[in-house]
């Protein structure tokens, strides 16, 4: 018999490289609380139904508060010999209150435990981005307000497309992070079943209560299956989709940062607190924060096909290979936390440069499309026609080496004659975003009533 919890029927000790490839006290042990948690409700429960003495549940729970107590302040010391958190609190228990401390796992396998302590570790850091994703859509939603009227430039292809202001673009973003939130929702409302009492794979002999477990750790029922209950890693997959999701919207966004921020389009300027210096080109300021959002998407999007690769494979129920389903999600949601606080920073900071955006919403004819929509509804030409008559216009602008306001009536009028003085009233930016008062559209006077409605929604909560 070796010294191992599970040693019973071994002879001689684990190979070092066994060890080193097995252990997982290293990245596991942030589950400490809720194993502790997992661990108090379930000797209630073995109280309760008589499965264990009294004297030696009251006995558990003491030492598991105590051991809680020493994580707490960080007093605990983690072993790598007892491979796991589930082992080590286990041990540390046994130190403590001696023989009774191995009644604790009756009724119970590590795969039901650990299935639980993950589970409620996810739904806790749900809850954290959740309001942390509030937080960025506030602060998008408070400059959307301000910049609301202020006219920009909106690309399609990267190319001038149809003038749109700044605020309209940030609410883009704010109703992208609306649907983050919801599917990360989604995935708590799913996830919130409690795998406890499934024991190793298929259930247990002992009179336990699940719904008693379930309840005490505000779970909304136990799991149907055992078998399921701990093969199942898919509400870390779901989780880690919304998180990949999310933080691909937030990667467009920094690569806008980017791009507006770089002296070529000189659309925002972003503080000191934001940027960082060259140690060789003294001018630079460097937007690291945004271009580090854009990078760390890779590692979120990795977590999530790394854990789909891992499970695709496996036969029910539980293999070690699941084993591999915590690094990769703890470092995709920690990433994803500090990306969601980087951008609510970047955003709440950031210096717009209005004049510099109206003039480029201008260039590139971009209010081509409102000259063909005065054609349509003047002359009442079709709007196949319209377009062909502006891109003549565009071309002849072109030509001079002027912008579309700055032809002249007789210009307009040698390509359609007639084209009316009135014309001039739609060429330039303002007119143009003012006119799209379609719902949803650009207009400045929508854009303040959508991030009105996304004020009060966010203030309801
Ligand atoms: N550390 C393990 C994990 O994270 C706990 C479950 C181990 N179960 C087992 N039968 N070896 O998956």
């Amino acid at each position: 018999m070796t010294s191992k919890i599970w040693g019973g029927r071994f002879q001689s000790a684990t190979d070092a490289v066994l060890e080193a490839i097995n252990v997982s006290i290293d990245f596991d042990k942030r589950l400490g609380p809720q194993d502790i948690r997992g661990s108090l409700a379930h000797i209630a429960m073995l109280a309760e139904q008589g499965v264990v003495a009294p004297e030696d549940a009251a006995r558990i729970t003491e030492g598991l508060t105590r051991i809680a107590g020493e994580m707490e302040r960080g007093e605990f010391q983690f072993s790598r010999t007892l491979e796991d958190i589930h082992m080590n609190a286990e041990s540390r228990l046994a130190e403590l209150i001696g023989p009774a401390a191995g009644r604790l796992h009756t009724a119970r396998s590590r795969n039901d435990q650990v299935a639980t302590d993950f589970r409620l570790y996810i739904r806790d850091d749900i809850d954290a981005l959740d309001a942390q994703l509030a937080d960025l859509q506030l602060a998008l939603v408070e400059r959307a307000m301000e910049e609301a009227g202020s006219v920009m430039p909106g690309f399609t292809h990267l190319q001038s497309a149809q003038p749109v202001t700044l605020g309209h673009h940030l609410l883009a973003y704010v109703e992208m992070i609306g649907r983050d939130r919801g599917r990360l929702r989604d995935a708590r409302s799913r996830l919130n079943e409690c795998p406890l009492g499934a024991a190793a794979l298929a259930g247990t002999s002992f009179p336990i209560d699940r719904h008693m477990t379930a309840k005490a750790l505000d779970f909304d029922r136990p799991t149907a299956n055992s078998l399921d209950s701990v093969s199942d890693r898919d509400f870390v997959l779901e989780t880690l989709s919304a998180a990949a999701i999310c933080a691909t919207h937030l990667s467009r966004f920094a690569e806008e940062i980017v791009l507006w921020s770089t002296p070529q389009f000189n659309f925002i300027s972003l503080s000191d607190k934001f940027t960082t210096g060259s140690s060789i080109m003294p001018q630079k300021r460097n937007p690291d924060a945004a271009e580090l959002v854009r990078g760390k998407s890779g590692r979120i999007i990795g977590a999530l096909q790394a854990l789909l690769i891992v499970m695709k494979g496996l036969p029910l129920a539980y293999s070690k290979d699941m084993q591999e389903d915590k690094e990769g999600a703890f470092d995709s949601l920690d990433s994803l936390s500090l990306c969601i606080a980087a951008m609510a920073g970047m955003v709440r900071d950031m210096k717009v440069n209005r004049e510099r955006m109206k003039a480029a919403a201008g260039a590139g004819f971009a209010t081509a499309t409102d000259l063909a929509d005065w054609l349509v509804r003047k002359l009442n030409l079709p709007f196949r026609e319209a377009h062909h008559v502006t891109g003549r216009v565009v071309a002849l602008a072109e030509g001079k080496g002027v912008g579309l306001e700055e032809l002249t009536l007789a210009d307009l009028q040698s390509v359609e004659p007639r084209i009316s003085e009135d014309v001039f009233a739609v060429l330039g930016v303002e007119k143009s975003v003012e006119s799209r008062v379609s719902y949803g559209g650009t207009a400045p006077d929508n854009v303040r009533k959508q991030a009105q409605s996304w004020l009060d929604r966010l203030k309801e909560r």
